[in-house]
Parts: C-alpha cells; sequence; structure tokens
C-alpha cells in the first residue's frame, strides 16, 4: 500500500532531511516502550507490545524491533481527547463511511486531514511530533485524521515510502484496538500484537515502519494475549514525517481531497 488517498496527498507538499527520534526525554507516564521497561519488568518489552513467536525471532532482529516500535500509555488526556474529537466531528458527519480504499486495504472508515488546529489542539499535536520525531524532522503540515466504523478494518500494509517518511505516530480516540504487525518476509511467524488502548501514542520507525506490514484488527478476532479487545469506532490522529525526496515521482498529481 499503501497509505490512505489523504496521505497520498499530504506526502506530496514537502520536502526533508529526517533524524528518527533518540527518544531521550523521558515522560514517566512513558511506561510502554520496551527501552523503558528494562527497569520495571522481566519482559525484554512492554505489556502493550506482544511478540509472538519469540524464540523463532533473530535476537538482532527483536532488539531493532523492540528500539523502533513503541506505545505510550495515557498519551493524551481524557478532556485532550474530547478535544480532538471535537475538532474533527464536524467534517467527518459531513462524511460518508466508505466500504473500501482506493487499494482495498481499509474497509468501511472516513478520513480527512486538517493543518489548522484550535491552540488546544496545537499543542496535543506538537506533543505528539515532539514525542515521535528527531528534531530536525520536517513535518507533514496536515494530520491524518482516519475514523474506523465500529465494523470496519485496516488490513496489512506498510506505507508507502513514496508518500511517508520513516516515522508513522498516531495518537487512537474513541476505543481500543489492536494492531497488528507481521514481518513482510515471515508473516506467519514474525508478528507482534501492539494493544492500542483508547488515548494512546503508538510510534512506528526504523524496521517497525519498514520491514513489518501493519494492520487494526477487526471486532471480531480482536484479542491481545488471548483477551477479546471490543473494537468500537476509533478515530486515529496520525502524524507523517516527509517522504525522501527522492523517492517522490515529479508525476505524482495531488489527489482530490477535502479540507477540515
Ligand atoms: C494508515 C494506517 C493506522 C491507524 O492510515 O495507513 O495504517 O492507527 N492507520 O489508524
Ligand atoms: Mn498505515
Amino acid at each position: 500500500m499503501a497509505l490512505t488517498a489523504v496521505g497520498r496527498q499530504v506526502l506530496l507538499r514537502q520536502k526533508f532531511s529526517f533524524l528518527r527520534s533518540t527518544l531521550l526525554s523521558v515522560d514517566r507516564r512513558v511506561v510502554n516502550t520496551c527501552q523503558f521497561d528494562l527497569y520495571s519488568s522481566d519482559s525484554p518489552c512492554s505489556s502493550a507490545i506482544h511478540i509472538i513467536n519469540e524464540e523463532k525471532w533473530p535476537v538482532t532482529l527483536r532488539q531493532a524491533f523492540e528500539r523502533d516500535c513503541h506505545v505510550v500509555l495515557d498519551f493524551i488526556t481524557d478532556a485532550e481527547e474530547a478535544t480532538l474529537c471535537d475538532e474533527v466531528a464536524p467534517r467527518l458527519k459531513r462524511l460518508r463511511y466508505e466500504q473500501a480504499h482506493w487499494d482495498d486495504a481499509i474497509h468501511l472508515y472516513r478520513e480527512t486531514e486538517r493543518s489548522q488546529w484550535s491552540p488546544t489542539a496545537t499543542s496535543i499535536i506538537n506533543r505528539i511530533k515532539t514525542r515521535s520525531f528527531g528534531s530536525d524532522a520536517q513535518h507533514l503540515s496536515h494530520v491524518h485524521v482516519l475514523d474506523l466504523h465500529k465494523d470496519g478494518l485496516i488490513k496489512p500494509h506498510i506505507d508507502s515510502s513514496r508518500y511517508c517518511g520513516d516515522v508513522v505516530s498516531g495518537v487512537s480516540l474513541l476505543s481500543d484496538s489492536v494492531m497488528r504487525l507481521r514481518h513482510k518476509d515471515d508473516e506467519e511467524t514474525l508478528i507482534v500484537d501492539l494493544l492500542l488502548r483508547r488515548r494512546s501514542l503508538y510510534i512506528l520507525s526504523g524496521v517497525a515502519r519498514y520491514d513489518f506490514k501493519h494492520e487494526i484488527l477487526a471486532d471480531a478476532v480482536s484479542k491481545f494475549k488471548e483477551e477479546w479487545i471490543p473494537r468500537d469506532r476509533r478515530i486515529s490522529i496520525i502524524c507523517r514525517d516527509l517522504p525522501k525526496s527522492v523517492n517522490a515521482s515529479p508525476t505524482d498529481k495531488p489527489l482530490d481531497f477535502k479540507n477540515l
């Protein structure tokens, strides 16, 4: 894939050089990233990141994955979630849920993008960016807003490097969900489940972004470590950086989309 139409549009606009986040500013609420769990548990990974068939993973791959994939619980407050929802709701309400995405990766969704936010929302978005990207990353000015219906799902895909840079990070609103990652060369063995609690932030970079397909499980199969995680309507606020300019084709045309 596989980026949504909005993502494609967004990513055609700017050029940049990228530095991956060093993630050195440790927020004490950040307990759900692999590296910080070194302090707290006997598991090398966090309680929101479940590596399946771990014994079959090459050690170097596991280490790289743990470096490149993060889930931050309670990244935003209830009030901040309400602020973001209120801000995107009017626009989303005017759109119909679509049955299938243009490349068939997403079912029952509606989406838009937004570059102008209220001051409160702007500070939330800036916090997502600060936490997810290096200080000299060139951010997309537009943030992708994806509204997944209760019965919707996102099938396995890798965001196209033509339209998306080295980091994909998203905050989940309204519903918990499970994001499954499968290694592109061994989809049946090298699997990771992320428990994306409502109001959490996930960050995919490096191998997690480029070597693993990601998907959001449908409600009927939404399980994390055998526990069913009910999936309701879920809105994700997704920040991306710009693709390497060498990946962008001069023939790419902006897509038709509607701003919030
Ligand atoms: C996408 C995607 C994940 C999410 O839009 O490409 O994978 O959190 N979204 O909604
Ligand atoms: Mn994606």
